[in-house]
């Protein structure tokens, strides 16, 4: 008789147990996730000033006046050669549409 009411004791007590695990991956995958957007977008932060708040007159476009979707769509065109320029086209085509929306998501204006 007791070991009927033992065993969903100790179901209840694994299935925390791995909630809790699973929940503790989770925030941890949220962190990496952030970590891998902030990455990438720090290397504009080269010429274009942190968070796209650029260096004004440093010959740098400001970019954290365009929104998430502008920027995206500049991006894209140096990507495929639509819009000229000297630096961006070549940077741009070193990254996926993926990244460059993640990249455009993370600085875009909101
Ligand atoms: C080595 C310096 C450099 C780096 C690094 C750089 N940019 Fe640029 N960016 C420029 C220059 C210079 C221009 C002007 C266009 C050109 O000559 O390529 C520009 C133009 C732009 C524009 C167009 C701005 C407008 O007003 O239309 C956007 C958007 C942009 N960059 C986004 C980015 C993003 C996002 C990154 C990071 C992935 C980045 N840039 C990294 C130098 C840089």
């Amino acid at each position: 008789m007791r070991a009927k009411y033992l065993k969903p004791a100790i179901l209840a007590i694994l299935y925390i147990g791995s909630s809790h695990w699973s929940g503790l991956a989770l925030a941890q995958n949220a962190d990496a996730s952030n970590l891998y957007k902030r990455s990438l977008a720090a290397t504009c932060a080269n010429c274009h000033g942190t968070d796209g708040k650029g260096v004004i007159d440093g010959g740098m476009p400001l970019i954290n006046t365009l929104t998430s979707e502008q920027m995206l769509t500049q991006l894209k065109a140096f990507k495929s050669g639509a819009r000229e320029g000297t630096i961006m086209p070549q940077l741009a085509k070193g990254y996926s549409d993926e990244q460059l929306e993640t990249i455009a998501n993370q600085l875009g204006k909101k």
